[in-house]
């Protein structure tokens, strides 16, 4: 598993905004849709991931050699409700074709064990997909573990899945490093710890909550 931390100034700035408890859910929200369109394109500038056709397009003045989005393959995207949906409210800036596949998942704030309330997967996937799964919070990776393994269970290939978050705790990335070869993770920072809630410190707080009310 590789995990990616940007060093772009702007990454740094939206996370500094999202961070920062006085930012009211309007201004929250906008750092984590701007950190999530800085992010997806992070995810899918590496290592020719974006299924691509060629071919050649008349200008006005002549003829040029292309390469455009292959329209028969569009990325899947699976947000993770709740907070997921916020990093994708710009991805349509970045990706001009994808599917999206809703999740839903809640972790119990004693038990720390998330539970699935919604699932909008294809019945079946390919080991060909690109798919990229979106979670501003990677926290003990026990949510993102269910997930992983209901897209692979599905057919899909670990190696053509991206995820893309915000902050992530060394449990989490442990958790991911031991179950899933070839596994990317793009997050904007790698956060020192857990706390005894379970809350990744600094973190976000609870994403879902500053977002939503
Ligand atoms: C948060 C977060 C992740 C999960 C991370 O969601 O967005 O989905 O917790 O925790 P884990 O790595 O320990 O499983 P939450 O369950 O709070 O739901 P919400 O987005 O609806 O607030």
């Amino acid at each position: 598993m590789l995990v990616f931390v940007p060093s772009h100034p702007l990454v740094k700035h939206w996370l500094a905004v999202a961070r920062n408890k006085l930012s009211p859910p309007p201004v929250f929200r906008s750092a984590l849709a701007e950190l999530g369109r800085l992010l997806i394109y992070e995810a899918t500038a590496q290592g020719d991931w974006l299924p691509v056709l060629e071919g050649q397009a008349e200008t006005p003045c002549g003829v040029a050699d292309v390469s455009f989005l292959d329209p028969g393959r569009p990325v899947k995207v699976v947000p993770i409700l709740r907070a997921g949906l916020v990093l994708l409210e710009e991805a349509a800036t970045v990706l001009p074709s994808a599917v999206t596949c809703h999740v839903g998942y809640v972790r119990d704030e004693s038990s720390l064990e998330a539970t699935a309330y919604l699932n909008k997967l294809p019945a079946s996937l390919s080991a060909d997909d690109r798919i990229l799964v979106v979670d501003p919070m990677l926290a003990t990776g026990g949510t993102m573990v269910q997930v992983l393994d209901d897209i692979i269970g599905r057919g899909a290939s670990p190696s053509n899945i991206r995820i893309v978050t915000v902050v992530c705790a060394p449990a989490a990335l442990q958790k991911l490093s031991e179950g899933y070869p070839g596994l990317k993770v793009y997050s904007a920072m790698i956060d020192a710890e857990l706390n005894d809630k379970g809350y990744i410190v600094p973190g976000l707080g609870d994403a879902g909550d500053r977002a939503f009310g």
